[in-house]
């Protein structure tokens, strides 16, 4: 599904290339948690996977076939969620789909019914500015997931949230997954989030920027996961690794 190889990307050159060699493979059906510190480059990671960007060498091919990205589709959920302040909650929601020209009934079907899942079903009427910002991160996963995304692209989602609300939005996005079977990749500055939400969890070095380390999380996928010895075995190896 997402094929990264021998990625490489410098913004100038006087002061060096962020990113060294980051190669890794992805599944159809697979999440990947992305952690490291802050400056390394896990959103010029992210925003080259979405091809808003391009590595300045290496590849990245998305999709069944060697670089055929129409064959698949992507969506991203930024930090600061993106939303527009002028459209209410249901016209957010509904924005790609209008985009692409859907049906009008298909645009009201779909956005009702994501906003139901997502537990905002009677905030569809409201501007951003009149939600909370659990309740506004919900309306950017629900946007993200109308037009049905084979792979969902996250950068840092839940970080502006407090504790509880970002649990929670954790428990929603991994039922959402269990659901769709979605790939998907987030980058995070949490370890427990990685370890939350992450079957593959990339831990990133310092710049220049190389693949530190990629664990197999076998706990992932259980929503019991956190009360479970081995997500703590898991987080503590991870801190380790990272301070080391
Ligand atoms: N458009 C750009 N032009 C020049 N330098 C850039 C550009 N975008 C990012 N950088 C630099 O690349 C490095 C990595 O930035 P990036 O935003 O990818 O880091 P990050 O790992 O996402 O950090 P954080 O955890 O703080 O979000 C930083 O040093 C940043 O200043
Ligand atoms: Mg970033």
């Amino acid at each position: 599904m997402i094929h990264a190889k021998g990625l490489c990307k410098a913004f100038d050159e006087n002061s060096g290339p962020v990113l060294e060699d980051i190669s890794f493979s992805l599944s159809a059906g697979e999440t990947l948690s992305i952690i490291g510190p802050s400056g390394c480059g896990k959103t010029t990671l992210l925003y080259m996977l979405a091809d808003l960007s391009q590595p300045t060498s290496g590849s990245i091919a998305i999709g069944s076939t060697q670089g055929d990205r129409a064959s698949c589709t992507t969506s991203i959920i930024l930090q600061n969620f993106g939303l527009f302040p002028w459209k209410t909650v249901s016209e957010n929601v509904a924005l790609a789909l209008k985009i692409r020209k859907a049906p009008k009934t298909v645009v009201a079907s779909v956005t009702a019914s994501l906003l139901e899942e997502l537990g905002i079903g009677t905030l569809a009427s409201r501007y951003p500015v009149q939600i909370s910002g659990g309740q506004q991160q919900r309306v950017a996963i629900a946007r993200a997931l109308a037009t049905d995304p084979d792979i969902l692209l996250m950068d840092e989602p839940f970080s502006a949230l407090d504790a509880m609300t970002r649990e929670h939005l954790q428990n929603t996005l991994l039922a959402m997954w269990q659901k769709r079977r979605l790939t998907y990749v987030i980058v995070t500055h949490s370890v427990e989030e990685a370890v939350f939400l992450g079957r593959t969890i990339m831990i990133l070095s310092d710049r220049p920027t190389r693949i530190r380390k990629v664990i197999t999380n076998e706990g992932f996928g259980s929503q019991a996961l956190r009360m479970e010895d081995q997500y703590f075995e898991m987080v503590r190896s991870i801190r380790r690794i990272m301070e080391g």
